[in-house]
C-alpha cells in the first residue's frame, strides 16, 4: 500500500490566524490528491491515443523517424549539437560499443538577444561555435564530412530523420524567421557559408536523445524524459499503434515518439490551475500554451512561488516584522518577473536548520530581504514544498501514463531522465516515485518495476547515437 501523499500540515507555520487561513487555502489549491492524480493520468492516456491517431491534437505525439532498438554495439565519431536550454553545446562523441563512449565538449551561453532575434543570427553564431570547436580539436580540414546529430529541443514536426518543421518556440525562445521552417536547412546553410566539413544527418529532440543514451547500456529502456528548464517525454511505440503514420513501410516494427507533453491539457480540462499559474501563463511570451510544462519545469516553478509570495505581501501577510517597513518597496527583486529563481526553491527546500537560517540567507543574498521572520521563512519553505511537490507528482503522472500505455512485462522498464529539476531538486525523485506508486498500487515496490535513472548526456551522446541510427537506416534502404 503506498504511503499517503507527503504531509502538508500547517501546524508548524505558527503564524497569525490570517496567515494560517491563507496557507490552508493554498494547500487545498496546490495539493494533488491521489484521486485527482488518477483522473489526470486517465486523461493523459486518452490524449496519447488521440495524438497517435490524428495530427493537430494537443499531445502532438510526433514520430521521430528513429526506428528499431539499439544493439549497444554502435561505434564511430560523431559531432553533436545541443540547442534548447540555457547553453549551446558542441560535443565530439566517440561511440566505442558495449554501451561505452567518450566525449569532449564546449559550452557557450545564448544571450537573450540571440534567443529573440533573427534565426539567421542564431545559426551564424552556432556555426562560429562549431568552427572554433573543430579548430580546437584539429578537425577543421577533415577530408570527409563529419556527421552531426542536432539536438533541437523544441516542437518539430519531423518528415525524415534529418528533416522537420518548427511548430512553435517554447522556453523563452522567439527567434524570427524560424517557425514553419526546417531548423536543419537553416543550420546547414550557415555551416556551408563558413565551408565547414559538417553534415547534419539527424534532427533529434532532447527526449529522444535521452531515451537513446539510456538505452545504449540499459536495453530495457522504454522512455526518456527531460525534467529541466522545460519538460517533455519520448517513448518507444509499436508502428501499428501510430494510426496517423503516412510514411510507408518501415524497416522495424517500432519507432520513438516525441510526445511534446509540455502542451498537455492546454484546453484546461483536467489540470487544477490556480490563479498563480494563470498569472504566470498570462504574462509569459506564450500564453495558453505549454500549460503542463509551466506547472512542472525549472523555468517556471520559481515564478509560481513568486506569484504566491507577492500576493501574500500585498495582503500584508509576509515580511511585516519591523514597523514602518514596506515589503513592497524594500525588495525590488521580488517584484520583477522571474525575480525568484527555481534554484532558490532548491536551496530553501534543502534547508534543515532549526531556525531556517539558510532560507534567510537565500532571501537576503538574492532578494535583499533582510527582515524575514522565522514565521515568514516557514511560510516560504512551505510554499516551495507545495509547488515543488505538485511538479514532481505531475511528472510522476506522465511517467505512469507512459508505462501503463506501453504495458509492463516481467523485465520492468527503465526510464532515462535528464534535467536540472530531476538531478538537483531535493526530493523530486522521491515525490515522483510516490505519485507513480499511487497510480500503480498493484506493484508493492515500484522502484523495481519502473526504474528511473539519470540518463547520461542525452543531448550529446543521444544525438550521436541518432546520427548512427540514421546511417544504419540509410544503409538498409540502399540495400533494399
Ligand atoms: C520543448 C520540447 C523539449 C522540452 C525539454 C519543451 O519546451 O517543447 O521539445 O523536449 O522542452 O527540453
Amino acid at each position: 500500500m503506498p504511503a499517503p501523499p507527503e504531509a502538508t500540515t500547517i501546524k508548524d507555520i505558527n503564524g497569525s490566524p490570517e496567515q494560517e487561513a491563507y496557507m490552508k487555502c493554498l494547500i487545498e489549491q496546490l495539493t494533488i490528491t491521489p484521486d485527482k492524480l488518477s483522473r489526470i493520468c486517465e486523461h493523459f492516456k486518452g490524449e496519447m491515443t488521440k495524438g497517435l491517431n490524428k495530427e493537430g491534437h494537443t499531445l502532438a505525439m510526433i514520430p521521430s523517424y528513429v526506428e528499431g532498438r539499439l544493439t549497444g554495439e554502435e561505434k564511430g565519431n560523431f559531432l553533436a549539437l545541443d540547442l534548447g536550454g540555457t547553453n549551446l553545446r558542441v560535443v565530439l562523441v566517440t561511440l566505442e560499443g558495449q554501451g561505452k563512449f567518450k566525449t569532449v565538449s564546449t559550452k557557450a551561453r545564448i544571450s537573450d538577444t540571440l534567443k529573440t532575434g533573427p534565426m539567421r543570427d542564431l545559426c551564424d553564431y552556432i556555426a562560429d561555435c562549431i568552427d572554433t570547436f573543430l579548430t580546437e580539436q584539429g578537425l577543421e580540414d577533415q577530408e570527409t564530412e563529419l556527421p552531426l546529430g542536432y539536438t533541437f529541443s523544441f516542437p518539430v514536426l519531423q518528415s525524415k530523420i534529418n528533416r522537420g518543421t518548427l511548430l512553435t518556440w517554447t522556453k523563452g525562445f522567439s527567434c524570427t524567421g524560424a517557425v514553419g521552417k526546417d531548423p536543419v536547412i537553416l543550420l546547414q546553410d550557415a555551416l556551408l557559408k563558413k565551408h565547414l566539413p559538417v553534415k547534419v544527418t539527424a534532427l533529434v529532440n532532447d527526449t529522444v536523445g535521452t531515451l537513446l543514451s539510456n538505452a545504449y547500456n540499459k536495453p530495457d529502456t522504454i522512455a526518456g524524459l527531460i525534467l529541466g528548464t522545460g519538460s517533455n517525454g519520448a517513448y518507444i511505440e509499436q508502428m501499428d499503434k501510430i494510426g496517423k503514420w503516412q510514411g510507408g513501410k518501415t524497416a522495424f516494427p517500432e519507432m520513438i515518439i516525441n510526445m511534446e507533453f509540455g502542451a498537455f491539457d492546454n484546453e484546461r480540462v483536467v489540470l487544477p490551475l490556480t490563479r498563480y499559474d494563470n498569472k504566470l501563463d498570462r504574462e509569459s511570451i506564450n500564453p495558453h500554451s505549454q500549460i503542463f510544462e509551466k506547472l512542472i519545469s525549472g523555468m517556471y516553478l520559481g515564478e509560481i512561488v513568486r506569484n504566491v509570495l507577492t500576493d501574500m505581501m500585498d495582503r500584508e501577510l509576509l515580511f511585516q516584522r519591523s514597523e514602518g517597513f514596506d515589503a513592497k518597496t524594500a525588495s525590488k527583486e521580488i517584484s520583477v518577473q522571474w525575480g525568484f529563481e527555481t534554484s532558490y526553491m532548491s536551496n530553501i527546500e534543502d534547508d534543515s536548520t532549526s531556525n531556517l537560517s539558510r532560507t534567510k540567507e537565500v532571501l537576503d543574498t538574492n532578494l535583499s530581504i533582510q527582515n524575514a521572520s522565522e514565521t515568514d521563512c516557514r511560510i516560504i519553505k512551505r510554499v516551495c514544498e507545495l509547488v515543488g511537490t505538485r511538479a514532481a507528482r505531475l511528472a510522476g503522472c506522465a511517467i505512469a501514463a507512459i508505462v501503463q500505455h506501453c504495458g509492463v512485462n516481467e523485465k520492468g522498464a527503465d526510464i532515462g531522465i535528464d534535467g536540472s529539476l530531476y538531478e538537483f531538486y531535493p526530493s523530486f525523485e522521491k515525490r515522483t516515485y510516490q505519485a507513480i506508486s499511487e497510480l500503480m498500487p498493484e506493484y508493492p515496490d515500484i522502484t523495481k518495476v519502473v526504474r528511473l535513472g539519470l540518463a547520461r548526456d542525452g543531448s550529446g551522446v543521444g544525438a550521436a547515437l541518432c546520427a548512427c541510427v540514421a546511417a544504419r537506416m540509410e544503409d538498409i534502404k540502399s540495400k533494399a
